[in-house]
């Protein structure tokens, strides 16, 4: 219809999007291949079709499995580069893209391969289509906050090119709480913060990322409509949500995706954005999420607008670079 070839067209940032999320079952082989791994597929299509997932846990398990081919520079560079050329023909102008050093460190691929490779991409992405990005670092909230602040201690190095920190994996059972000291670490070396909550955590995890971790942006945030107390709370304080619809219906976190609540948190006066998450395993980049919300939630012009509106609005943009942008 009209509206998804307007919202296809339209300026918009992604400020929810991990990059190993984005490799393609095409590139997971060639990887695979370059780097003599025996992968248990042997086609795309056997790969392709082993993405049906119940819940997070199922998802990450894959995820972390298919990321095991990401080994040089070159292969952080290749997944990038390929990323920013997909976005960019969603007319993403700007990407604030995550990385898991700890998904690549835990096999023994240092971290400044990942960061240098993916680094390298970003720099070019800027020169050759003047596409703006910044680079998030997410500490595997599964594993211990020792671990994460030994990866802050890796990172030392590259702090000029990290923007923020976030936290993603499995959520139930990792509480915010347990983060709280390294996210002090980092407000402490002037990085902003995000975190994933309210994906499958309750509402109380929302409050903890808000008062513990004292974030910057909220990554799908979707339960924090259960509490009408924090849902105030995060309009008042202009809170961005980084929603990312068809992960959500990939994840079972909704059971249809006419019941997202998306259309709910806009009409709730929540600054909601639209996100593709992990593309690669979620059946779609940015358009193809405002497509899917826009016919299952009968999205009007304005509420198209006020998505990529948000996107700046809610991004790490300076206040000028914003204005340029919407
Ligand atoms: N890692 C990659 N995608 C994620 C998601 N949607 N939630 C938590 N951790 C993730
Ligand atoms: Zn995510």
């Amino acid at each position: 219809s009209d509206l998804i070839a307007y919202a296809a067209a339209l300026p918009k940032a992604e400020l929810h999007l991990h990059i190993e999320g984005s490799l393609e079952p095409e590139l997971l082989f060639k990887l695979g291949k370059r780097n003599n791994i025996d992968l248990p597929f042997k086609s795309v299509d056997e790969i392709r079709a082993a993405y049906e997932f119940s819940n997070l846990q199922d998802f990450l398990d894959i995820y972390y499995q298919g990321m095991s081919v990401l080994r040089t520079e070159e292969d952080f560079f290749d997944l990038t580069m390929a990323y920013l050329n997909r976005a960019r023909a969603d007319n993403v102008r700007h990407a604030e893209i995550f990385f898991d050093p700890q998904g690549h460190t835990e096999r023994g691929v240092p971290f400044d391969v990942a960061i240098s490779g993916i680094s390298t991409a970003l720099d070019m992405a800027k020169v050759q289509f003047g596409m703006t990005t910044k680079l998030i670092m997410c500490f595997l909230r599964h594993l211990p906050e020792e671990d994460a602040f030994e990866t802050l201690k890796q990172a030392e190095n590259w702090l000029d090119r990290i923007e923020a920190v976030g936290l993603d994996s499995s959520e139930v059972g990792h509480p915010p709480s347990k983060f709280e000291r390294v996210f002090k670490a980092a407000r402490e070396r002037d990085l902003k913060l995000v975190a994933h909550a309210g994906e499958e955590g309750p509402p109380e995890y929302v409050y903890e990322a808000l008062d513990l971790l004292r974030i910057d942006r909220l990554d799908h945030g979707n339960r924090s409509l259960e509490d009408t107390v924090l849902v105030e709370r995060l309009v008042k304080e202009e809170m961005t949500l980084t929603v990312c619809p068809l992960s959500n219906l990939k994840l079972c976190v909704v059971n249809d995706i006419k019941n997202h609540p998306l259309k709910r948190m806009l009409e709730l006066g929540l600054r909601a954005t639209v996100n593709s998450d992990d593309p690669s395993y979620f059946g779609g980049y940015m358009n193809d999420n405002f497509k899917a919300v826009i016919e299952a939630l009968d999205l009007t012009r304005e509420d198209i607008k006020t998505l990529a509106k948000n996107s700046f609005a809610g991004s790490f943009l300076s206040d000028g670079e914003k204005r340029a942008q919407i």
